[in-house]
């Protein structure tokens, strides 16, 4: 069987190795510099070794292109794209779109499409299947499901063999078959009774995080005025065996899916006159403790932070990943900067920011801690500038917490 998994990022290239172990698989992705290194065996996402890719591609079970005519003789294609948000923060379905595009106009016989792209209720019925019909040059009947990925970056205890998988089809044969695709390299699959419960389950997971996240936070700034440490409240809390459970305060929420999903469902709520009050606030809150963060370092010092060096340690946004996408470090440095502070960044993960690389950990009068790699030394941390302030509670006897 061939199986075609169009966009080759985390989701992507992260199935593709566990199913090249099965099936042959076509890494369909319009990035060209990422198909070329996964080509000649180079991965570039966390969790996926390359001696790992390169034992596929020995085997003759991957390859990678960028040419939509190499998906033509799939049985099935897996669609992991973006789902990211506009600029007014709405749902951006552009990527899905395109995906469907390169499935519409490239097979001409009836596969199995499996959307594992988070995105709202309705998105595989009303969105997926008429595009890729629109898109098709003859009326072939495809089988449609979705199977939302919850696969967590850089997380060695969970991964997409025990990792329950949340399923649903359009039809029967589409659940049977998605069953029969995912049961090679996943132990257990939970069939729910229709692709929107299987989304919104999905949307609703990560809100989950985020509104508990959120609670966190605005509970740091409660505990902070009252001369408390969070820390030890929560881990009194945390003593509490059934109906607690904790999350931790931070600088804010980073990554692809925290920041991003919950506003898929805000979206979907209010489109239907349902409320979404706790999702949006619960947004707003991670939004705002960049500034929290930074008005806490600056009433720390005098007041002001005016010509002063900062260094933000670990720009990543969470512990021993490279990913930047939507880290509290970015909100963190513009603060920073719109108060005169002279701002570098430290994360040796991360290497090369937005143009700018890594710098060395010492020389700085205030150190920011956002995300703690497990690479960094929590004494190297604490000896690299005469006042620290940790966002991450990793740090015993920092300054500022
Ligand atoms: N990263 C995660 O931890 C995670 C977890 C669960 C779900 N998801 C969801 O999975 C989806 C994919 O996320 P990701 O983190 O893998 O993204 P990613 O940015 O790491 O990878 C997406 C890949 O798709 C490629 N791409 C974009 N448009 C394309 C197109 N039209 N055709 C072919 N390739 C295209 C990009 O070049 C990129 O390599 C999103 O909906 C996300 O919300 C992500």
């Amino acid at each position: 069987m061939k199986i075609a998994i169009i966009g080759q990022g985390y989701v992507g290239l992260t199935i593709s190795v566990f199913a090249a172990e099965y099936f042959e698989v076509i890494g369909f992705d319009n990035n060209n510099e990422i198909v070329n290194r996964l080509n000649s065996g180079i991965s570039h996402i966390e969790g996926v070794e390359s001696a790992q890719l390169q034992k596929r591609i020995k085997a003759g079970n991957y390859q990678a292109t960028s040419a939509g005519q190499d998906i033509s003789e799939a049985d099935i294609v897996v669609i992991a794209v973006p789902t990211p948000l506009t600029k007014d923060r709405k749902p951006d379905l552009t990527f899905i779109d395109a995906a469907c595009k390169t499935i519409g106009e490239n097979i001409a016989r009836s596969v199995l499409v499996i959307n594992e792209s988070t995105s709202f209720p309705g998105t595989l019925r009303q969105y997926i299947k008429p595009a890729i019909e629109r898109y098709s040059k003859s009326k072939i009947e495809h089988q449609y499901a979705i199977s939302p990925e919850r696969v967590d970056p850089g997380r060695g205890d969970f991964n997409q063999k025990n990792t329950p998988r949340l399923y649903s089809g359009l039809t029967k044969e589409a659940s049977r078959r998605t069953r029969e695709f995912y049961s090679k390299f996943c132990n257990e699959l939970i069939e729910v009774s229709s692709p929107e419960v299987a989304e919104a389950a999905k949307l609703f997971e990560n809100t989950f995080r985020q509104v508990n996240i959120a609670l966190v936070n605005e509970f740091a700034q409660i505990t902070h005025s009252l001369g408390i440490s969070v820390y030890e409240t929560l881990n009194a809390a945390n003593t509490k065996p059934y109906g607690f459970m904790k999350f931790t305060p931070s600088a804010g929420v980073g990554g692809h899916c925290i920041p991003v999903d919950p506003t898929y469902l805000a979206a979907i709520a209010e489109d239907h006159g349902a409320p979404a009050t706790f999702i949006r606030r619960a947004n707003e809150v991670n939004l705002e403790m960049s500034k929290y963060v930074v008005d806490r370092v600056q009433a720390d010092n005098l007041d002001t932070l005016s010509g002063k060096n900062v260094l933000v340690i670990g720009v990543a946004y969470k512990p021993n990943v490279a990913d930047v996408r939507e880290t509290a470090a970015g909100p963190i440095i513009e603060h920073l900067l719109t108060r005169g502070a002279v701002v570098s960044w430290h994360d040796d993960l991360v290497g090369t920011w937005k143009g700018e690389k890594s710098s060395p950990l010492q020389g700085a009068e205030i150190a920011i801690v956002v995300t703690m790699h497990d690479y960094l030394s929590p004494g190297e941390v604490l000896a690299s500038a005469p006042y620290i302030f940790d966002t991450t509670g990793k740090l015993v006897g920092c300054p500022g917490l």
